[in-house]
């Protein structure tokens, strides 16, 4: 592994696979991290509070300039993507997978930065599908190759905006900008505090290796896609409750108002605002925990948290559930849902001694029960996007 963590083979076979595919070298090559939230779903549309991790999961980008204006995307794992002109990038025609990536370059440029046409192929190890931000690492790492190839002066925040864009109005999924932060502003050993209506970011150590304790995480392998109804139809049901409650957004409410408000809301309005609310309660209080080197409430925080995305805001899934169970059942000390849910991943906290007894008791759980055989594995939590050659 090298300082940035990326694997030095990986860089190796990326850079192999532009020569095959340019005929040339790369001038560089750029990695972005995916992420695992700790805490903060679904709040970051809200305006609230997430606390996510990066980890040592990757999209790398390996490019080099061109002088006709025309991207070139490939990716080692899906194919090439069309060659599109950079100087008429028309958003709604941008196909399949280079939407994240061609959407990006669109989205930077409507910031007005001046782009150079570029050959890029990707080569991601971030699995897709499975909560874990494969997207927002395709979206840093390409943004931030074509960014710094144009000599453009690279601002985090206002690439991670332009990662979001994309998703939002190239790829059509209406998320929030939790994924694109942390892949740019992750700091390894740490989680990232991040306020979604400042966009403040502050880190937050993770001191888990200290206390004999491994981040890991479970790849139910049910897929999920945020283009697709539920997410969206959670983020309307939490707009529409902001409106009803006469704010901008839940960031701005507190438990009292939303119970208060019940007739106004209806049930399902009123659970999907109380787990916002209570979530970002969750989170804050985490972040305050963790910074003064407190363990102990982890556990009783990502179950409170799992609890309130199952039953208040039903995002969670029986594959889902099984594997917190599970992973609690077989020793670690907390686990909960990550990411936008139905489907996608459980992050755990374990004992480092008790990671293969956690692997061993979730697969077997899944396979009780007729699930697919999930994928466990321990993560560290790893720098932000950065030029790695
Ligand atoms: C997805 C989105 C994020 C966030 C989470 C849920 O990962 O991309 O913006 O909304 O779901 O917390």
């Amino acid at each position: 592994m090298d300082a940035a963590g990326g694997g030095v083979s990986r860089v190796d076979t990326v850079v192999d696979a532009f020569h095959a595919a340019v005929g040339e070298a790369p001038e560089g090559v750029w990695q972005a991290p995916g992420r695992v939230n700790l805490l903060g779903e679904h709040t970051d549309y809200n305006e609230g509070f997430v606390l996510p991790v990066a980890i040592d999961l990757s999209c790398l980008a390996a490019a080099r300039r061109r002088d006709d204006g025309v991207l070139h995307v490939r990716s080692v794992q899906h194919g090439a993507g069309q060659p599109l002109p950079l100087d008429d990038l028309d958003p709604h025609r941008i196909p399949g997978w280079s939407g994240y990536a061609a959407g990006t370059a669109w989205a930077l440029q409507q910031q007005g930065i001046e782009l150079s046409g570029a050959d890029v192929v990707v080569s991601s190890d971030v699995p897709s599908g499975a909560g874990l931000s494969s997207s927002a690492a395709l979206e840093c790492s390409v943004g931030l190759a074509l960014a710094e190839l144009a000599g453009a002066r690279v601002d985090p925040t206002a690439l991670a905006l332009a990662g979001q864009r994309a998703e939002v109005e190239v790829v059509g999924a209406p998320v929030g900008v939790m994924d694109q932060m942390v892949s740019m502003h992750g700091r390894a050993g740490s989680a990232i505090l991040l306020d979604c209506r400042s966009l403040e970011v502050r880190r937050v150590p993770l001191h888990l290796a200290e206390a004999g304790l491994q981040l890991v995480v479970i790849d139910t392998r049910v897929t999920h896609a945020h283009a697709s109804g539920g997410y969206a139809a959670r983020r309307a049901a939490c707009e529409q409750a902001a409106e009803l409650l006469g704010v901008r957004a839940l960031r701005d409410v507190t438990l009292e108002d939303v119970e208060g408000a019940a007739d106004v809301l209806g049930d399902e309005r009123l659970r999907r605002a109380r787990h916002v609310v209570t979530e970002n309660a969750r989170v804050l209080a985490l972040a305050d925990a963790l910074t003064r080197g407190e363990l102990a409430p982890l556990g009783g925080l990502l179950a409170a948290g799992h609890a309130s995305l199952r039953e208040d805001f039903e995002v969670s899934c029986p594959e889902l559930d099984a594997a917190v169970d599970a992973a609690l059942a077989a020793g670690a000390v907390a686990a909960r849902m990550t990411g936008g849910g139905f489907g996608g991943s459980v992050v755990a906290i374990v004992p480092a001694a008790q990671v293969d007894r956690v692997r061993a008791r979730c697969r077997s759980a899944a396979a009780a029960a007729g699930f697919s055989q999930p994928v466990v594995r321990g993560v560290q939590a790893a720098p932000g996007a950065a030029r790695l050659r």
